[in-house]
């Protein structure tokens, strides 16, 4: 390995997410055991900045691992986005003797990290975000546990929907990306999924969908929309409207981003963080590390962020045929 890093800093940038934690432990634990000193950067590139920073130690992240949200903060810069912000950046890196920064992010953060890039500082990024909408990786740090919360609330809603025989609406994270709301829809057996990937016809897909789930005898029903759809009270009006079903609507919200990391996120982060601070000391930089069929590779930050993710047509279409199929009830008799 060569090794001209001496100093490192992390951070942790725009929307938070479970499982941050265990990628700054991993990032601070590689570096002091190849002997590489770690600053820990607080609220991502505003404390870049404002030279807002903690001196990081191994024993700094003992015991983090298992911890909701990021010990470093995080924040969206839009100073950062300028010259001025970006040049005072670069004159903390200076001051700090940082030879190298890992960012953990979305593709916000990895913009960033090019910039400095561009500016002569050594970058890695890290994909950290519940959406898992990052292009180059199949995988992003945050978005199991995301699942697994949504999943655990709508177990619960599912119990009462069912006892009153309601039509649930719930709206799930994702702005821009609808892979949460598919899988927490193909976890729950929803009746339908609302993502903003696919062009909505409200007939097509929630009310033929309710109305097929219906005509086989189900008398709940679970609808999943993602946030960047639109307005899911309006949906609920229109459902209401047109079946005369008791429509209840539930937002998610941000506790979707927080809780206990799952095994899955804390092992990614630990592998990816591990991974980071590998390249770093390889020399590497603009570079950010990624899960490609469960191998950790890397891509240029360029290349990551023209690379497009589809969602998973599969899921989608197969979530849609098990949700109206009939079921033919027991007979108590039989044994
Ligand atoms: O972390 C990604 C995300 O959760 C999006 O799905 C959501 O739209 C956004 O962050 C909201 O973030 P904030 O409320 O922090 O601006």
């Amino acid at each position: 390995m060569e090794q001209t890093m001496r100093r490192i800093g992390v951070l942790t940038s725009g929307g938070d997410a479970p499982g941050m934690n265990a990628a700054i432990r991993a990032v601070v634990r590689a570096a002091v055991h190849h002997g590489v000193e770690c600053v820990g950067i607080r609220r991502g590139f505003t404390g870049l900045i404002n030279s807002d920073f903690i001196v990081m130690d191994a024993a700094s992240v003992s015991g983090i691992s298992r911890r909701g949200g990021t010990m470093l903060y995080s924040a969206r810069s839009d100073e950062f986005r300028t010259e001025a912000g970006q040049e005072k950046a670069v004159a903390t890196c200076k001051m700090l003797c940082l030879d190298g920064i890992v960012g953990i992010g979305g593709d916000g953060t990895f913009r960033g990290l090019h910039d400095l890039a561009q500016r002569g500082i050594a970058v890695v990024g890290i994909p950290g975000t519940i959406d898992n909408d990052i292009s180059c990786s199949t995988y992003t740090i945050g978005y199991d546990t995301a699942c697994n919360t949504a999943l655990d609330a709508i177990d619960k809603l599912r119990d009462t929907m069912q006892s009153h025989e309601r039509c649930s609406v719930v709206e799930v994270m994702g702005h821009n990306a609808g892979h949460l709301a598919l899988n927490v829809g193909m976890g729950c057996g929803a009746t339908t999924v609302l993502i903003p990937e696919k062009k909505i016809d409200l007939d097509r897909d929630v009310i033929e969908p309710i109305r097929e789930a219906r005509l086989v005898g189900r008398t709940h029903f679970m609808v999943i929309v993602a946030e960047g759809v639109g307005d899911t009270y309006e949906i609920a009006q229109r459902i209401k409207e047109t079946t005369a079903l008791d429509v209840r609507v539930t937002v998610l919200g941000h506790v979707q981003r927080g809780g206990a990391p799952t095994s899955r996120d804390r092992v990614a982060a630990t592998y990816m963080g591990y991974n980071a601070v590998r390249l770093l000391l390889e020399g590497k930089t603009d570079r950010v590390v990624c899960v490609q069929n469960d191998d950790y590779v890397d891509y240029d930050i360029t290349e990551a962020l023209r690379m497009k993710k589809g969602i998973d047509e599969q899921a989608y279409k197969l979530l849609r045929e098990l949700a109206s199929v009939t079921i033919i009830p027991r007979s108590s008799s039989g044994s």
